[in-house]
């Protein structure tokens, strides 16, 4: 993406390294500028062995007092956190709070997904609340540079059963010789969802964070702060149902409502896939056109839908 000569190399600290953290650390070892790149996990880490020899492991805790965890992140430029929701309530802010203590330059937030400006406060989600909290610390001071990359669904994610819009059965092809698969359209067949792979988020966070572009615009706003929006495909429902027929599923179609979502809601309050299904029922804060996006402003392939199910991920 990039043809420039690099002359400084940055350190870089990944928080984390599970399906995100990887693709993160994976396009930042290959970006021709060679940073310096580490990754924080906790010494028992399940993800220890998934990481190159050639990259540092730091051991720590997320949940560390802020001060400790401050010490840790200081001595590196550049902060990328790809910790996901696994801290639970209050993880997010707590983590912000030590990249702002410490004083790095520059702080990615763990916001790798929907437009929470968007969707706003009292969503079916609380863990969204305090995604909007650490906006309101980052905008709040102007010491330490953010970015926050609005990625929409991890296209994996989509075919996730806990998201319960794909469910592949996975036993048909064995027994009939058929894949038959059910999609079911959150709230309406034609809303939208957008989605990108791990895979395109890692290399755009590595160009974002590496590549010695020109961004300023008109009024002298870096253009890679602040809040970004990328998107590898924008789809209905109903071309996702679409596109798994023409990669040979038998598809049935279901409809999920806002109506019966919220009804079972009420029913069983702690079923987080439901909390998740009904923010894309109610359409708001989770599409973007790709043409509008940071990476289609630019013109940088990425790996649409049909592209992704054409390598042949699922079976
Ligand atoms: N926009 C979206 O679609 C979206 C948003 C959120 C999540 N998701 C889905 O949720 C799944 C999880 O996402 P992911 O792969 O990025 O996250 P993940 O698999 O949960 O990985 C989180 C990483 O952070 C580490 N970690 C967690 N708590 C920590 C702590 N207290 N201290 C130090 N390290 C800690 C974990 O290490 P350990 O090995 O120690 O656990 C792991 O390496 C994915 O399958 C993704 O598709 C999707």
């Amino acid at each position: 993406m990039a043809n420039q000569p690099y002359t400084i190399s940055q350190r870089i600290l990944v928080l984390g390294a599970g399906e995100l953290g990887l693709a993160i650390i994976s396009a930042l070892r290959a970006h021709p500028s060679r940073p310096d790149v580490a990754v924080l996990l906790r010494p028992d880490s399940s993800s220890t062995n998934s990481i190159p020899n050639d990259i540092d492991i730091i051991p720590g805790n997320l949940s560390d007092p802020v001060e400790a965890l401050a010490d840790i992140l200081r001595p590196f430029e550049i902060v990328i956190s790809a910790s996901g929701f696994a801290g639970g309530p209050g993880s997010q802010l707590h983590i912000a709070r030590a990249a702002l203590h410490a004083g790095i330059e520059w702080y990615f937030p763990w916001q790798f997904g929907v437009d929470y400006d968007v969707i706003g406060r009292g969503s079916s989600q609380p863990l969204f609340d305090e995604q909007l909290s650490v906006r309101e610390l980052l905008r709040a001071q102007d010491k330490v540079k953010w970015t926050i990359v609005s990625t929409g669904l991890f296209t994996s994610f989509l075919f996730e059963p806990a998201f319960g819009v794909v469910d592949l059965d996975s036993d048909s092809s064995a027994t009939t010789g058929r894949r038959r698969a059910t999609v079911t359209a959150l709230g309406d067949w034609k809303n939208r969802v957008t989605v990108t792979p791990a895979r395109d988020i890692g290399r755009l966070v590595a160009h974002i964070a590496l590549d010695p572009v020109s961004t300023t615009n008109a009024d002298g706003v870096d253009e890679r702060t602040g809040v970004l929006h990328i998107a590898s495909d924008t789809l209905t429902f109903d071309r996702l149902a679409e596109l798994l027929e023409k990669r040979g599923w038998e598809v049935t179609r279901k409809l999920a409502s806002v109506a019966a979502l919220q009804a079972k809601l009420e029913a069983e309050p702690d079923d987080v896939g439901l909390r998740y299904q009904l923010v894309w029922a109610r359409n708001r804060g989770v599409a973007w056109e790709v043409e509008s996006s940071w990476n289609g402003r630019r013109g940088i392939p990425m790996e649409d839908l049909e592209t992704w199910l054409a390598s042949s991920r699922l079976r």
